[in-house]
């Protein structure tokens, strides 16, 4: 299959076609998700919490998602590949956030990398872009900035819209070549869509995006408990997975397993 590139993402924009995300962290999704035909593949910092079991994206370390990240890139034959930079990562200066992502360019293959923010954001994603590295900006919501944000929140509400927009519109021009809105209202999220010529790819920010993202931990019912209400569930992968686990447990006791067939 041909490789997604970033021109086929604002291709696919231009002929009203949508495309989707997912966040894949492993071999196996990597190649399911490429299967299934899944546009971009997101080696997120969401790493933290669906496989570091952190409760925030904060404490995961640039070491910690390489590895991760060149899974992905090994697995996935068609899928854009998209790696995240994790917090205290490249805020620091465009210099850091080269340096970093060089790292995941050069260890991990990825083929883009993601950073969160807005207009403070603009020179990191300038000086990457600037070096041959693809970014993808993601504003609106940002976990990484959870604290001075107060909680997971709807941003871009009322008076607030026009930021949201303002900030859109100076990651296209510093040369992201898309943004994810993560948590603004579906008009807003609209109105940046249209003002854009590079694609928007919505999560909680309704369905006139360009293209969708969702963590499939929460996407297809690994994660369970409280979910936010942007995620619709399609698939009860937990619930397989104990049924699994507890039917092996029980022939193991029972002394069912291994059977005959099983053994030497
Ligand atoms: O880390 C992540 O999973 C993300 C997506 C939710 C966009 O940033
Ligand atoms: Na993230």
């Amino acid at each position: 299959p041909r490789r997604i590139r970033t021109h086929h993402l604002r291709e696919a924009k231009q002929r009203g076609e949508r495309f989707s995300m997912l966040t894949a962290y492993d071999q196996y999704t990597a190649q399911i998700f490429d299967e299934a035909g899944i546009e971009v593949l997101l080696v997120g910092d969401s790493a933290s919490n669906n496989v570091y079991g952190n409760e925030t994206s904060l404490p995961v370390t640039v070491d910690e998602l390489i590895p991760l990240t060149r899974a992905v890139t090994r697995s996935a034959r068609r899928a854009l590949v998209v790696a995240d930079l994790p917090f205290g990562s490249y805020q620091a200066s465009p210099e850091q956030a080269y340096l970093t992502a060089v790292r995941f360019m050069k260890e991990a293959g990825a083929h883009a990398v993601k950073l969160e923010g807005g207009l403070p954001m603009t020179p990191q994603v300038r000086k990457l872009v600037d070096g041959g590295i693809p970014v993808m900006a993601h504003i609106g919501f940002t976990p990484q900035s959870e604290h001075t944000l107060g909680g997971y929140r709807v941003q871009g509400r009322g008076e607030a819209a026009s930021q949201v927009v303002a900030e859109a519109k100076a990651m296209q021009e510093a040369g992201a070549f898309a943004i994810v809105m993560e948590m603004v209202p579906g008009d807003v999220a609209a109105e940046v869509t249209a003002a854009l010529d590079i694609p928007t790819i919505g999560i909680g920010a309704g369905n006139r995006c360009d293209g969708q993202v969702l963590v499939w931990q929460d996407a297809f019912g690994l994660r369970t408990g409280r979910m936010p209400r942007f995620v619709k569930q399609y698939a009860d992968v937990r619930s397989i997975l104990l049924e699994a686990a507890r039917t092996y447990a029980a022939e193991v006791a029972s002394g069912e397993f291994p059977g005959p067939e099983h053994t030497f």
